[in-house]
């Protein structure tokens, strides 16, 4: 029997019998090893909070945490391998679906003769200090004399209370410390929906430029954390306001600002974007998509001009947005796979649907649309959608009623010329064959001028009426045809 510990959990915190049966065989592995052991971060936090459960969980002890782990891991029959991080002094294992990670309490000091600072063993208290928030500081024990306690020297309950993020030091210390803290307060006032508390905010400003000694992967990876939210814009807009966001993102940052000439102003195309992506997190969870609304309108700082008499225009900020796409995910090691093949392309076509109205939403350009979109014009439309942010009512409704149109139209055809994944009814080959003729030029031209004829419905998607096509126009070219 391994249940030897006396079990008992603080007040408003609900551990299920899994949970329970993981804590206690650490727990024991502690005993074995007589070292203090606690569980300590997000999974305390996250249970004060009554969140989903979650499957990764912390532990701490005063002593080494790859002995921990290792001694942890033969408590359990189907434990992986410990992966034993050597010189962080931490080590994970898997058991089912849980991932559980140790650490060894550290303390900072001093070396007398250099003011470099050197990591030692020190307490628990000593290790809560080093960490990054006072919410993500608080610790379970899971020793025999005190096992359930809540350990919280700096008051993480009580900003849970308050709703707010803030560091146990002072901040200018703990994001020294690593700098991209300074992102991971924003991520968790935006995943939980906190404040930032004052001081920690105003040092994030001061200390924004450090975000710079950072790996693009740490802050992407934070960047899509945000993004994935429910309301991204929160996160968005904090990242904007402390400074954060133009060391990663600038061309996001561009957007911002109303500039008015003769009276003419054009909207804030930062937040006008924001709402966007708010709008399309209401619809869908892909992460994609949303990096597509993000960037929707990138192309908006580098193609606006004005015209005298007309106002604002950003004619082609589709075009120059798509091809923006690709040196931005480059710069944040975002995929550069059809992951990022998909939000050039959401961005070079997020005019298209809202473009179409009752004068010009004719079954070429409905076929055509789809044929450009393919797969994704699902996305597209979702998408195109979020795009209408207009505060004029009238507006808004005008367009929602078009798209509705264009969403019925893309139906009707979709289900009588299945253009969405267009195969050519015609191969190279075939023309090859049919003419007896080498790879050249012709071949292209009659393969593109089939699909002409089908997106603008002269011909049926069919491959007989296209064989027949090519024929005639084979002819038209001169091309002689081999049973002829
Ligand atoms: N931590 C820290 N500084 C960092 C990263 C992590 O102090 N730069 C500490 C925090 O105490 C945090 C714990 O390590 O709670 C675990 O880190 P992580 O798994 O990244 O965060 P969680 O709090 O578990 O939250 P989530 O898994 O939701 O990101």
């Amino acid at each position: 029997m391994t249940t030897m510990i006396q079990k008992k959990y603080p007040k408003g915190i609900n551990i299920n019998s899994e949970e329970d049966e993981i804590l206690q065989k650490v727990a024991l592995a502690a005993k074995e090893l007589s070292v203090e052991a606690y569980v300590i971060g997000g999974f305390v936090r996250d249970k004060l909070l009554k969140k989903t459960a979650r499957k990764d969980i912390d532990f701490v002890c005063v002593g080494s945490g790859v002995d921990f782990a290792v001694q942890s891991a033969g408590k359990f029959e189907n434990s992986s391998e410990p992966a034993i991080f050597k010189n962080f002094g931490t080590a994970m294992f898997k058991v089912d679906d849980f991932e559980l990670e140790f650490v060894g309490a550290r303390k900072e000091s001093y070396d007398q003769n250099s003011r470099k600072p050197m990591v030692e063993n020190g307490t628990l208290e000593d290790d809560q200090k080093r960490r990054d928030f006072t919410i993500n500081a608080l610790a379970i024990s899971l020793n025999e004399e005190n096992y359930g306690k809540l350990l919280d020297p700096f008051d993480g309950i009580k900003d849970l209370k308050k709703r707010l993020v803030q560091t146990p030091l002072d901040p200018d210390k703990t994001f020294s410390d690593d700098p991209l803290r300074m992102l991971r307060a924003i991520r968790f006032a935006a995943q939980l929906d906190f404040r930032i508390e004052e001081k920690t905010f105003a040092s994030i400003k001061n200390n924004s430029h450090r975000i710079e000694i950072i790996s693009m992967e740490r802050i992407s990876s934070e960047l899509n954390k945000i993004l994935m939210v429910d309301k991204p814009s929160y996160g968005m807009d904090l990242m904007f306001k402390s400074g954060l966001l133009k060391y990663f993102l600038p061309e996001l940052v561009e957007l911002e600002g109303v500039e008015i000439i003769e009276g003419h102003g054009h909207k804030d195309n930062f937040y006008h974007t924001l709402k966007v992506v708010d709008n399309l997190a209401q619809q869908s969870d892909d992460l994609w998509l949303r990096w597509a609304a993000l960037l929707h309108d990138i192309g908006k700082p580098r193609t606006k001009r004005f015209e005298k008499g007309h106002g604002w225009t950003f004619h082609a900020h589709d075009v120059v947005g798509a091809k923006m796409v690709n040196r931005i995910f480059k710069r944040l090691r975002l995929p550069l796979n059809e992951k990022m093949r998909f939000v050039e392309k959401l961005v070079l076509l997020h005019l298209r649907p809202i473009g179409l109205d009752k004068e010009n939403i004719t079954d070429s350009a409905i076929r055509r649309l789809l044929y450009d979109a393919g797969d994704d014009i699902d996305d597209l439309m979702d998408l195109c959608e979020a795009d209408i942010t207009s505060k004029n009512e009238y507006k808004v409704k005008k367009y929602l009623q078009n798209l509705k149109l264009v969403r019925l139209k893309l139906k009707e055809l979709e289900e009588k010329d299945h253009i969405r994944n267009f195969q050519p009814p015609v191969s190279g080959e075939d023309i090859m064959k049919a003419f007896y003729i080498k790879p050249g030029k012709e071949i292209g031209v009659i393969k593109n001028m089939i699909k002409e004829a089908i997106l603008d419905g002269k011909l049926p998607n069919k491959r007989e009426a296209a064989l027949e096509y090519m024929y005639d126009l084979g002819k038209q070219m001169g091309l002689k045809a081999v049973n002829e």
